[in-house]
């Protein structure tokens, strides 16, 4: 299944890339880059390094800078100052592409035959939003869009909004406005994929580099969040979620919404119909994701 990911590593970006990029039901052609979770020079370092542990050679195209016409509001208090949570990572193998993400996204999906290309999408939608507005043509060819983001019937974790698209409403709005085949994931399922202690074991003892790293990662989550989720056992897997659905989407509960993006990136009843993922099958995915990181 040809996929690009456009990212902002991220913790659990990194643990959704290494699993993505290791599964052979998935072939990554790609990764852009943007500013989210940390700046921009940051996240596509940070992608280059986990393809690096990974074993892949995964080309990184970076992105947009800022959100569309916002200042960025990086989330160093969850992932830490080099956006890993410390956790260690080799450095790339190559350098950053000199194509930038749109351009790259562009011309890939303008050469490669209509609707054979999901992008699977971890971050603010920036990027994807620059595609829509500035290459409608290359964007019409995307064979389905699946994109972690939002809050329906729960709290966000920014207010009532969710982090990817408070970050930059503009943009979310243009994406999820644009009649796309888009599926998003919001708060309301990723919060309830979880990762505990023993979860970690399970990882750490399968002895596989990925898995290592992704329980390094769930641990350093643990410690960057503690003094938000003070007395909680165990962490969301948000990003995960998105190429488990394109692998598994038998796993996630899709109900059709119609919902707008509201000025704060809140979703707010709406016009635009969407397909949500509203539930999971939790111990599915904890299952289908160490194997997957074992690989
Ligand atoms: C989303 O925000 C970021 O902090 C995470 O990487 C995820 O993409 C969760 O709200
Ligand atoms: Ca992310």
């Amino acid at each position: 299944m040809p996929a690009i990911i456009d990212t902002d590593p991220g913790i659990d970006d990194a643990i959704a890339i290494l699993y993505a990029l290791r599964h052979p039901g998935l072939e990554i052609a790609a990764m852009t880059t943007v500013a989210g979770n940390i700046g921009l020079s940051v996240t596509t370092a940070n992608a280059g390094r986990i393809a690096a542990l990974a074993g892949m050679p995964t080309p990184v195209h970076p992105g947009a800078k800022a959100p569309l016409g916002r200042a960025p509001r990086p989330e160093l208090g969850i992932h830490g100052n080099d956006g890993l949570g410390g956790v260690a990572f080799p450095d790339a193998a190559r350098a950053p592409e000199a194509e930038d993400a749109v351009a790259y996204l562009a011309r890939t999906l303008t050469a490669a035959p209509e609707k054979t290309i999901d992008l699977l999408c971890l971050a603010p939608l920036t990027n994807i939003a620059n595609l829509v507005t500035q290459h409608p043509g290359a964007a019409a060819r995307i064979r389905r869009v699946i994109a972690m983001g939002g809050a329906v019937d729960e709290p966000g974790n920014m207010g009532r909004a969710e982090f990817n698209l408070a970050h930059d409403p503009e943009a979310a709005a243009i994406v999820l406005h644009a009649g796309l085949d888009l599926t998003l994931i919001p708060l309301d399922a990723t919060r309830r994929f979880r990762a505990d202690a023993a979860y970690l074991e399970t990882l750490r003892a399968t002895a596989k580099a990925p898995a290592e790293a992704s329980a390094a990662l769930i641990d350093a989550y643990f410690v960057q969040t503690e003094h938000q989720a003070k007395g909680s056992e165990s962490r969301p897997l948000h990003d995960p979620c998105v190429p488990l659905c394109a692998l598994h989407p038998e796993l996630f509960t899709i109900e059709t919404r119609h919902l707008r993006v509201d000025h704060d990136g809140a979703l707010i009843e709406g016009p635009h119909p969407i397909s949500v993922a509203m539930g999971v099958d939790a111990d599915g995915l904890r299952a289908r994701l160490a194997e997957g990181l074992a690989c």
